[in-house]
Parts: C-alpha cells; structure tokens; sequence
C-alpha cells in the first residue's frame, strides 16, 4: 500500500543486503514513519514481543523471516538443534495469533526437506519470502471476495454510504500488504463505492486510534474515530451497515479469537440485524483447535498498557505516557477475546465467504476435514 504515494509492504528482505530483513516499526506510527533492520532470530523475536510488528499476518511473515535468519546463525555441525532453539524462542514470543506457530511449523517443515546446512539455509530464504508474498495475495483476494457484500450494501442503499465498523488494526500493517478486514474496504473505495469507516479506538495500546486510521488516511478512505463503546449506539440509531473484524485464531468450528472488545460489538451487531463478518487468510485458522473458549490461549499483558496511556503531548510535541487513576489502583489487561460463531454472518477468506461452522469451512478447506 502506499505511504505518502510510495509502495510499501511491512516487511521485506534488504536488496542491498539478505541477511537483514526490513520492518516498518509500528511503535512511531502514527507520528513518525520508520523504517527497522532485523539482523538476527533475536532481533525478530523482540519485534514481535515489543510489538514493532503486530497483527496475525505480519506475526506470521516476521516468524517466517525470523526462522531464515535463525538458519544463517546455526553452525554445520549443530544446525537442527540450534534451530529447534530459536524456533522455540519465536513460539514464545506472543501466544494468541495462531500464524506465528504456523510459519514456523511451515519453515521447519520446508528446511528439513533440504539437506546441507546451506540448502537449508537458502531453503529458508525462500520459503520466508513465500509466506511473505502468499500473505499478500491471499489479503488481496480477500478483498475481491469481502468487495461483493459491500457493493450489495451500496446498491440496497442506492449508493449512499456505507457504515463499516471495525476494531483494532486488521488492516496492511497488521499483514504483509491489503490488510484483511481493510481489504474489502481498499476495493470498494478503488471502485468508487461511498464507504465510510467507523474505527474503534481499541484501548489499551490503541492501534485503530494510531494504526487503522493513519493507513486508512493514506489511502483516502473516510473514516471516523470513536471511542470503543460507542459501536452499540452507533447501530441501535442505524448508523452501521456492517461490521468488519479481522481474526487472530479461528477455530475450525468458526470461533474467532480477536482483539479485546470484538465478542461486544458482535452482541450488539446481533441484537441490532447488523451483520457482523470476520476476515482472514487460511494461515489464521487453527484447525488443532474446537472451542475458542477453552482452548485459544489469551495474552495477558502488562496492566502498564491500561494504567498509562501513551501518546503525543499537544503542547510539547513529544511522546509521552499519562496516569490516568489512582497511584495504588492495578488493572488487568488480558489482549483478546473469543467472538462464538453463532453471532458471526460469515467468514471471508482467500477461497471465499462461508458461514462460521466446521461444515461450510471445511466446504472451503476440504483438505482439513
Ligand atoms: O495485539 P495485536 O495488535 O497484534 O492484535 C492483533 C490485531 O490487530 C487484532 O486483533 C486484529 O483485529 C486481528 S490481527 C489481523
């Protein structure tokens, strides 16, 4: 996607040099647009948990990079058990978003097809960048697919806007490219549909406020920011067409584990008529799992992120944190929660939409039944 009219995407090998892999460090944005070095499977493991990069896709493509890496760190007499280390290492980096086990697992699977340390190595180089650009295709196709539902809605209102709320940043920077709830929008917007976006705040760390917002700006698409608990008086006085989530883990009976706060904009979706559709690439399923409930670890992080707030002081122009209650008071801050399916319209994937159930989403993914 562009920034300030140039293409990006968030991460990407250096050119010049590849043994360093590039991030867009998502802790400037949206003050200051930065651009990182990852030189090492460390160096990958801290963007992820520092959260520099964030979002299941990008999680994904950085754990992929993270792995090739790893490989050119591993000696010829030791490589699979150093490796096994450092994959260990980026499984622990953040528990929820289930692309970051997957690109690992896939980068292990490729690398032990290879035999010398060295077609390991370019082995892993491939496969990163595969993950990489298959990210992107599958957001892009998820767009053509989510485009149809809102031109549906544009033509049922004669043209006029449609009202899309989203929570969180499920948009490019939570991806390689496209983003997966954005990418319907991003298409719809290119087709000259009237689209209008409602973005939740997404307290604690804010990424609609700071990330969904600043892409959407880039791209020209209207948007309005909110607080988070406005969504359910935003669609009792029918101010939202349709919401639009992306997804962190789905389970394979349609469960969708996404940031803190998406299970109440869905009860209010449903008890409002207003469909609620969750967006994804097959990488964000987890089809190990069942029930999202019992069985999709939620991060818990610091209860700093809630007590302090960060952001731009208006007066001084620098970043700051702010206290916001008592000194004594703790919080708790756990990251996620799980959406059941049975108040989900449909999931759109790179395949297509089906309905949240094992039935329909293994009608799009025979191979996993
Ligand atoms: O904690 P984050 O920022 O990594 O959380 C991920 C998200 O941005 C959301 O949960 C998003 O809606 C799904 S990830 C595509």
């Amino acid at each position: 996607m562009n920034v300030k009219g140039e293409s990006y995407k968030t991460i990407w090998l250096n050119e010049a040099n590849p043994k360093e892999v590039k991030i867009i460090n998502q802790l400037k944005l949206p003050f200051s647009f930065e651009i990182n070095t990852l030189r090492s499977c460390e160096d990958a493991c801290l963007a992820i948990s520092e959260m520099q990069v964030r979002g299941a896709g990008l999680i994904g493509a950085t754990a992929g990079f993270g792995m090739y890496l790893a490989t050119l760190e591993c000696s010829n007499n030791n490589f699979e058990d150093e490796l096994e280390n450092f994959a260990r290492k980026l499984i622990s980096t953040r528990p929820t978003a289930s692309n970051l086990f997957w690109a690992v697992n896939k980068q292990k699977n490729a690398i032990s097809k290879a035999s010398t340390p060295e077609e390991k190595r370019m082995t892993a180089k491939e496969e990163a960048i595969r993950i990489a650009d298959e990210d992107a295709a599958f957001c892009k196709k998820i767009g053509e697919h989510g485009f149809q539902l809102i031109a549906d809605i544009s033509n049922s209102k004669n043209g006029k806007t449609v009202n899309i709320l989203t929570h969180c940043n499920a948009g490019w920077l939570a991806f390689v490219d496209h983003g997966s709830a954005t990418s319907p929008i991003y298409a719809a917007h290119d087709a000259g549909v009237d689209v209008h976006v409602w973005v939740d705040e997404t307290r604690p760390r804010n990424q609609g406020a700071s990330l969904t917002c600043w892409e959407l700006a880039q791209h020209g698409v209207k948007h309005t920011l909110v607080v988070d608990n406005l969504g359910g008086h935003l669609m009792q006085h029918g101010m939202v067409d349709m919401v639009l989530v992306g997804t962190d883990r789905t389970t394979r009976t349609g469960d969708v584990a996404n940031k803190i706060g998406t299970y109440l904009k869905a009860l209010a979706a449903n008890d409002n008529d207003v469909p609620f559709y969750v967006a994804l690439p097959s990488s964000t399923f987890d089809f190990e799992v069942s029930n999202g409930l019992s069985e999709i670890p939620i991060e818990e992080r610091s209860e700093d992120e809630v007590l302090f707030p960060s952001g731009l002081s208006q007066k001084r122009q620098e970043f700051e944190t702010l206290q916001i209650s008592p000194t004594k008071t703790r919080a708790k801050n756990w990251g996620f929660d799980v959406t059941p399916a049975k108040l989900i319209s449909g999931l759109i994937c790179e395949r297509g939409i089906c309905e949240a159930n094992e039935k329909s989403i293994l009608s799009l993914f025979p191979e996993k039944a």
